[in-house]
């Protein structure tokens, strides 16, 4: 049996619940492409399933979902990039080689060697070409906030002239947000904390206001798009203000209404927005596969800056040219 390392999640709990073990490898079927993963992302969304630390009412039908006592896929990791191995003899998308980033979606898996995925979009996932120009570990920072941003962003219809505030721009979602906001030809405020303002500067942001300083408040102007990328659990009292921000037909989107599409096409668009060079990916810190409890003690403290990266395999060069 060819065998392959990973990380469990052995129950639900903290970050010490995680083990790194030797698992068997995935074998794909006809429909399936293999993918050696070289970079995976510590999400959010990973704390959430490793910890089920979440009101009990939720609790019961997410431990439905995703597993009773611990993960039903013990290999967690939503977010991937890597190359791929295998091309199953039904498939026609790729071919042995190709770099790819993409969500496994409910399936898991991607905190491992090897993935198994099947080329179309599903709630199992979505895969595209990842950009030429950028690391495997910027490729996990671009799956994970540009799905998330572009998504969210697109609800409010956002056309050039428009005032969009980004609440939140400082995280793996926000940075991007900020980025295509701009490139869509909105005028942006972005929100973040104090440590971050020249940073977001540095992104593009006509404005930044802190959401930890009270006086925020007084700045906000109209807006046609008020878009909340911390989620429904984190607020500040600038935040409560924004609701209130709106032009007669502005709209307030959080980034937590509905699930997270995962849709290749979605994919193919951001590649060719950072591959023009329009939207640069951000990593914060980047891990080691062995550090995987450090890393997520660090995104569970809720301040990361941009994406928090695993490295899962070394591929050197990390960029490659056309
Ligand atoms: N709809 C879906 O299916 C779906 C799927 C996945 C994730 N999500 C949601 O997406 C959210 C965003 O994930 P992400 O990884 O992009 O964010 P993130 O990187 O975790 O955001 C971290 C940033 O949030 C900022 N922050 C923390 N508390 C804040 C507050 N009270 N007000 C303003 N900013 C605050 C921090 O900035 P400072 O350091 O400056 O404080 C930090 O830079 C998740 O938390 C989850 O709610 C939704």
């Amino acid at each position: 049996m060819e065998t392959m390392k990973a990380i469990i999640c052995t129950k639900y709990g903290p970050p010490e619940v995680l083990k790194i073990k030797q698992c068997k490898k995935p074998i794909p079927r006809r429909d399936e492409v293999l993918i050696k993963i070289y970079a995976t992302s510590v999400t959010n969304s990973d704390i959430f399933i490793r910890s089920s630390n979440i009101p009990l009412l939720f609790m019961i039908p997410m431990r439905l979902m995703i597993g009773i006592n611990r993960p039903r896929n013990p290999i967690i990791g939503e977010i991937f990039s890597g190359e791929i191995e295998f091309t199953g003899s039904e498939t026609e998308r790729f071919k042995v080689g190709d770099r790819v980033y993409g969500l496994t979606g409910f399936s898991l898996g991607a905190y491992a060697d090897y993935k198994c995925m099947k080329e179309i979009d599903s709630k199992q996932g979505c895969l595209a070409i990842m950009p030429r120009n950028i690391s495997f570990e910027e490729a996990t920072s671009a799956a994970y906030g540009g799905l998330l941003a572009f998504q969210y962003l697109e609800r409010g219809d956002i056309s050039p002239g428009h005032k969009v505030l980004i609440y939140g721009a400082s995280g793996t979602s926000g940075t991007i947000a900020v980025q295509y906001a701009k490139h869509l030809g909105a005028t942006v405020t972005a929100v973040c904390g104090s440590s971050n303002i020249e940073f977001i500067k540095s992104l593009g942001a006509d404005k930044v206001l802190d959401y930890t300083i009270n006086e925020s408040i007084t700045y906000l102007e109209k807006y046609d798009l008020v878009m909340d990328t911390v989620g429904k659990r984190k607020t500040s009292e600038l935040k409560k203000a924004c609701v209130d921000a709106l032009t007669i037909n502005g709209k307030y989107v959080s980034i937590d209404d509905g699930a997270l599409l995962l849709q290749s096409d979605r994919l193919n668009k951001i590649t060719e927005l950072i591959e023009s060079g329009i939207i640069k990916p951000v990593n914060d810190r980047i891990y080691h596969f062995d550090q995987i409890i450090e890393a997520h003690k660090y995104v569970e403290m809720g301040h990361k800056k941009g994406n928090v990266a695993i490295t899962v395999n070394k591929k050197n060069p990390t960029t490659v040219t056309a």
